[in-house]
């Protein structure tokens, strides 16, 4: 396979060059951790006081980083900024559908969060308390989350995609004081509300006091009195002063709910030091962020991406980062590379998703424009395919922007394998190697690395500064999930392969959870969901590949007797997964049946419908099978083999 070096002028201009500089990164990340991400955070952080330790496992897995430390993530992405020449920066370069632009610099977002903070305290928020975040991507969705980080109050951001249901699960979860949203946002030329879903969710949870509503769009929303209230309305007088706490480096920042092998989803936590730390030096080591830089990361704040790579890693490092509100297509196909020629977009991140859009779309579109500014790409939520990879390096980098494929989760926090892309020779498809001080590994299920050439799962045996702490009120799943597969060591849930040369592949997940577009979704959670629907007896929930968007749900479903296996209801019951997750989460296909794959026992044997979808036979063991006429009846032929 061909490898893909880095010119010599990228080298030159690398913030990790290759050879000695990388060499000596990772040998000090070896031989001393804790003294190496110590020094790291004295050089990239402000703290009010320093820790007295650098990493505390004396709760292992419950690992505290930068214990005894002082610190604030609102102040390390403003304040200290506004005492240098990048308080006239731009921090927030906005594009909405419909082609508004804002650019907002670090002193008008400082003073913008603080505001916000004002408005919040005055209400009686701050540390401990929890706040829901129901947003369009507007720049005061940022602005909600850092006036949060700035008092203490942990927030929870829920994707603008989920449904009433799926907000009030979180809200209920979180025992959350103060919801802010908005009345809508656009998404291909339409309003999307999104206040009705604040006020069904909110008909059954007592803890929610306050609604902060922004104005977006301008459509009719009720506002209920006492409890609803305006954005502008309480921002208008608010004071511009509030400062910055100084909080614990293990003060909870916010809370990710993400899926799981179960129906219910995880409230993934991250705390604030160690977070802010690696968070930063992957803006620099992966993104090679230049003070002249404008970086656009395509994701929504919504997902972890986004919360990163989008608000918190480009702000702590002060560089530009583009936020556009609406869809890649709209109103044509070339709205990613009209934006980034426009605002000379230097460093590019999206998913593999979106670049097989892309790619179906065709060259034409980006063809229509100047995209000579962009010097480094990346990919980030599932694998690449190699062609895919490929065709985003020749038509979109123009053949001379490295791209760094980077694997990492929610549950991670900051990006843990990925290249550095003025050193790592590429290969397409690969995520390489696991960045300085992260001790990635492929192992057996005892534990034992595999060899070269060999697969297995993919494990982080070492602890890193921006883990997550726990589930949100569930110690017992965090250890059981996570911490208890192979003992002592992180268990990440995907399958990888390491090849001769040491490089990583990774090759998907090992659970009962799907990856559509780069979001995951818990199989459990679809089918709860499905058999909770009058009609539906008995449900199973398989990904299938998907040229597309990587994976795409096909649910098999047996209808209650009296229900028919019509069309309508196919229809009914993936419009039912939308009302109760949210419209990303609808199952491509509805496949009837009269009878699931099961074994003796009754568990279903996803294993045959994974495999019947995607090659119409069965092979391997099915001795197990309680009735192997099920098996045609499904439509698959039995391999003879
Ligand atoms: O299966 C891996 C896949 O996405 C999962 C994490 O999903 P989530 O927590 O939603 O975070 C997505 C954005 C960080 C992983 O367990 N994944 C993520 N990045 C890659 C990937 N698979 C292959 N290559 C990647 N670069």
């Amino acid at each position: 396979m061909d490898l893909y070096h880095p010119s010599e002028e990228f080298v030159a201009r690398a913030n990790v060059p290759r050879g000695d500089a990388h060499r000596q990164l990772m040998e000090r990340a070896e031989s001393d951790p804790e003294g190496f991400w110590g020094d790291l955070a004295e050089s990239e952080l402000h703290w009010f006081r320093k820790w007295d330790r650098v990493l505390d496992d004396a709760e292992a897995p419950f690992y505290r980083w930068f214990t005894g430390g002082r610190t604030n993530m609102s102040y390390n992405c403003l304040d200290r900024h506004c005492q240098t020449w990048r308080k006239n920066r731009a921090a927030i370069v906005w594009e909405g559908e419909p082609g508004e632009q804002r650019v907002l610099t670090y002193q008008e977002l400082l003073r913008s969060v603080q505001r916000f903070a004002s408005v919040l305290k005055s209400r009686g928020y701050g540390a401990g308390d929890r706040a829901i975040l129901y947003m369009p991507m507007v720049p005061e969705l940022p602005v909600a989350m850092l006036a949060c980080a700035r008092l203490g109050i942990t927030h929870s951001v829920v994707f603008a995609g989920f449904s009433a249901e799926a907000l009030k699960t979180r809200i209920l979860d979180l025992e959350a004081g103060v919801v802010i949203t908005a009345d809508g946002g656009w998404r291909r030329g339409k309003v999307v509300p999104l206040k009705p879903a604040v006020d069904e969710a909110l008909e059954e949870c007592p803890s929610v006091r306050n609604v902060i509503v922004y104005r977006r769009v301008g459509n009719e929303v009720e506002m209920k009195a006492g409890r609803d209230a305006w954005w502008h309305d309480v921002d208008a007088g608010a004071s511009e002063e509030c400062p910055a706490a100084e909080l614990d480096a293990e003060h909870p920042l916010y809370v990710l709910y993400t899926s799981g092998t179960t129906g219910k989803p995880k409230g993934i936590v991250h705390t604030t030091g160690g977070y802010q730390l690696q968070v930063s030096m992957a803006m620099r080591w992966v993104f090679d962020i230049k003070d002249e830089d404008t970086y656009w990361c395509a994701a929504d704040v919504g997902w972890v991406t986004g919360h990163s790579y989008i608000v918190y890693g480009p702000l702590l490092v002060g560089t530009t980062t583009v936020m556009y509100e609406g869809a890649p297509d709209f109103p044509e196909p070339d709205r990613f590379w009209r934006i980034a020629d426009k605002y000379k977009v230097n460093v590019f991140y999206t998913s593999p998703t979106a670049i097989r859009a892309f790619i179906k779309f065709g060259e034409d579109y980006p063809g229509r424009h100047d995209l000579s500014s962009l010097r480094l790409l990346g990919s980030v939520g599932e694998p690449i395919n190699p062609s895919a990879w490929e065709w985003y390096h020749r038509v979109i980098g123009g053949g001379r922007c490295p791209i760094v494929d980077t694997w990492w989760q929610t549950e991670t926090g900051s990006i843990m394998v990925s290249p550095l892309p003025g050193s790592t020779p590429l290969k397409p498809g690969s995520g390489t190697f696991a960045l300085p001080g992260i001790d990635a590994d492929v192992v057996d299920m005892e534990g034992n690395s595999v060899p070269p050439g060999g697969e297995g799962y993919l494990v982080v045996r070492k602890p890193w500064p921006s883990m997550f702490r726990t589930l949100w009120g569930d110690p017992g799943r965090f250890i059981q999930t996570y911490w208890s597969q192979i003992p002592g060591i992180y268990f990440v849930g995907d399958a990888a392969r390491r090849d001769e040369d040491g490089y990583l592949w990774v090759l998907g997940r090992v659970d009962d959870v799907m990856n559509v577009s780069g979001h995951r979704l818990s199989t459990a959670e679809l089918e709860s969901t499905l058999v909770r629907h009058d009609s539906v007896a008995e449900a199973a929930v398989v990904g299938m590949p998907d040229e597309l968007t990587g994976q795409a749900v096909i649910a098999f479903v047996t209808p209650i007797q009296g229900y028919d296996p019509t069309d309508e209801l196919a229809a009914e019951l993936r419009e039912w997964v939308a009302q109760q997750i949210g419209k990303f989460a609808r199952p491509k296909q509805i496949r009837f049946s009269d009878a699931l794959p099961k074994t003796r026992s009754g568990k279903i044997m996803r294993r045959l419908l994974r495999e019947i979808v995607t090659t119409q036979t069965v092979s391997g063991d099915i001795t197990t099978l309680e009735d192997l006429s099920v098996i045609n009846r499904l439509g698959a032929q039995q391999d003879e083999e």
